[in-house]
């Protein structure tokens, strides 16, 4: 989609809060037992405190499912990921030991965990030489993906399609272009420990996803740190989130196969000077995010933003817009264009807002006030509250509510499943959608502009010609200089391609 300019555009989120801080709590417990290590080897390559106990148990059942008994097999410098990968069957464990590795490597099978193995601090890195486009994809589902360091991809570092049940930790991500970790229709998945840095949109971008743990994350340096788009039920919790243009973003992106975002915890991060330039590509969505911004919630629902320290956001601690009030978001009809109640309660905020863009200090100019804002919301929507709020400088809330239904999500550990999701359909019917949503869509809107051309562009290029698509996505070609190259999808068989492909056409929204 196109640049957001916010307020006119995406804006912001908010924040702050004093009391009742927890993380230090939190953290007291990353000496615990071992229960996501497992039973392998590679358990001498886990740091003893990350475990599921660091989590409160949050992911306890997705990690012990990953670490479930099956072989191990072990991959040396000089041979590849992928070998193992097609040897490996539902069960088993790939351990990586430390050396360089440039590949793509692809999981389209259930139940294999990913390890690499540190010794003595060197780690096994996947280099991506400038070149090649993704690190790991996966389709499958219980996919473990742990302790890798991936550098110098230009697409995704980590990419999960459709895939159930994942669990991505303690990887450390440098410069892989588009996302770091981005799990697409992806339902009951942690990711947690990862370390990221020079991502171009956005670090770890939750996509169409649900029942999402994003924990003890470290996002630095990217356009969007951490980012909950067209997704539900997720908790984003004790992360640093420091020097991006934008912190943590939650949203609906419009002309999406799935048409909102509600049920969303921040809590207990710091979201701390994410006053970086935007380096977003030129018609991206996050290119309109403007430096400066803590948090954006742009018209997503039940939102909660709860005991973060939000300070030296040099635009604002939080923006709350709803899509009018982003530039160049064409609206989707099915999707609510407001952001509904949004909760902030106790946050720390200071020193946010000192050097706002235009459109805010206008708004504070209308306000008569020369404190840029901790919070400000721009735009409709309906049920809003800030707890604390004369303590803060805001600006557009005169409507919220001053009292919230609830002060503190502290009774909720978690909202991953306690069991694990099923398998996405894997019926021939569903085959071309699952891959269109899961694939595709995280480039490709109906009607918007997002990393590639609009769906309802290439349907009329291609009308009636599905296997001109199907041949297109196996080897694509350069074919507009204001776009990046589309990444070959050849990993999928031509019955897959195909049936992408007729979907691709037949979609109407
Ligand atoms: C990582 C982002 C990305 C993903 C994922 C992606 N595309 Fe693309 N796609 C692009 C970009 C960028 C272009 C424009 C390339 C150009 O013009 O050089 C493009 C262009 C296309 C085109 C237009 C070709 C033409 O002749 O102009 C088709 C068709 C297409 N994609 C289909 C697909 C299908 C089907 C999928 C899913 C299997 C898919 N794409 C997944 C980024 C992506």
């Amino acid at each position: 989609m196109s640049k957001v300019g916010i307020f006119a555009g995406v804006v912001a989120v908010a924040v702050a809060a004093a009391t009742g801080y927890t993380i230090a709590k939190q953290q007291s417990s990353f000496s615990g037992s071992s229960v996501g290590a497992g039973n392998t080897p590679s358990a001498e390559a886990t740091l003893s405190g990350m475990n599921a106990k660091a989590t409160g148990n949050t992911g306890a059942a997705l990690l012990a499912a990953a670490s479930s008994a099956g072989k191990v097999i072990m991959v040396k410098p000089g041979s590849l990921i992928q070998d193992a990968v097609n040897q490996a069957k539902a069960g088993d464990t790939i351990q990586v030991l430390p050396g360089t590795y440039s590949e793509t490597v692809y999981i389209d099978k259930d139940n294999i965990s990913l390890i690499g193995v540190i010794k003595e601090g060197v780690w096994p890195v996947l280099d991506g030489l400038g070149k090649l486009n993704d690190a790991v994809l996966y389709s499958g589902n219980g996919i473990r993906i742990e302790n890798l360091k991936i550098v110098k991809y230009k697409g995704n570092a980590i990419m999960g399609q459709a895939g159930n049940n994942f669990v991505i930790r303690h990887n450390w991500i440098v410069d892989t272009g588009v996302y770091g970790i981005f799990p697409q229709l992806g339902q009951n998945g942690l990711i947690e420990y990862n370390v990221l840095s020079g991502i171009e949109d956005a670090a770890i971008y939750v996509g169409m996803s649900d029942n999402v743990h994003v924990a003890h994350n470290e996002v630095f340096a990217s356009v969007a740190g951490i980012e909950i788009e067209n997704s539900r039920h997720a908790i984003v919790e004790n992360n640093m989130v420091y020097d991006n243009a934008g912190g943590i973003l939650t949203f609906i992106t419009p002309g999406l196969p799935i048409k909102s975002t509600f049920d969303v915890i921040i809590r207990n991060n710091f979201i701390v000077g994410n006053n970086h330039k935007n380096f977003g590509a030129v018609g991206s969505i996050v290119s309109g995010v403007p430096s400066g911004t803590g948090v954006l919630v742009m018209a997503a629902d039940d939102v909660v933003i709860e005991n973060n320290i939000i300070r030296d956001n040099k635009n604002a601690g939080i923006i709350v817009t709803d899509h009018k009030n982003a530039s160049n978001i064409s609206p989707d009809p099915e999707s609510d264009p407001n952001p509904d109640r949004v909760s902030i309660l106790r946050n720390n905020f200071s020193n946010n807002g000192y050097e706002p863009i235009p459109e805010v200090k206008a708004l504070m100019v209308a306000s008569l006030t020369r404190q840029g804002p901790d919070v400000v919301a721009v735009g409709a929507g309906t049920g809003s509250c800030m707890l604390d709020r004369a303590a803060h400088a805001t600006l557009g809330i005169g409507s919220w509510s001053n009292t919230c239904a609830k002060n503190t999500t502290a009774d909720i550990a978690t909202l991953l499943l306690d069991k694990p999701a099923p398998p996405r359909s894997t019926e021939t019917a569903d085959k071309g959608k699952v891959l269109y949503n899961g694939i595709c869509a995280g480039c490709h809107a109906y009607n918007a502009r997002m990393i590639g051309p609009p769906t309802q562009i290439i349907q009329a290029m291609y009308a009636g010609n599905a296997q001109g698509i199907a041949e297109y996505i196996a080897k694509p070609v350069k074919k507009r200089d204001d776009f990046p190259p589309m990444p070959t999808q050849a990993h999928l068989n031509p019955e897959m391609r195909r049936a992408v492909a007729d979907y691709m056409l037949s979609v109407k929204k």
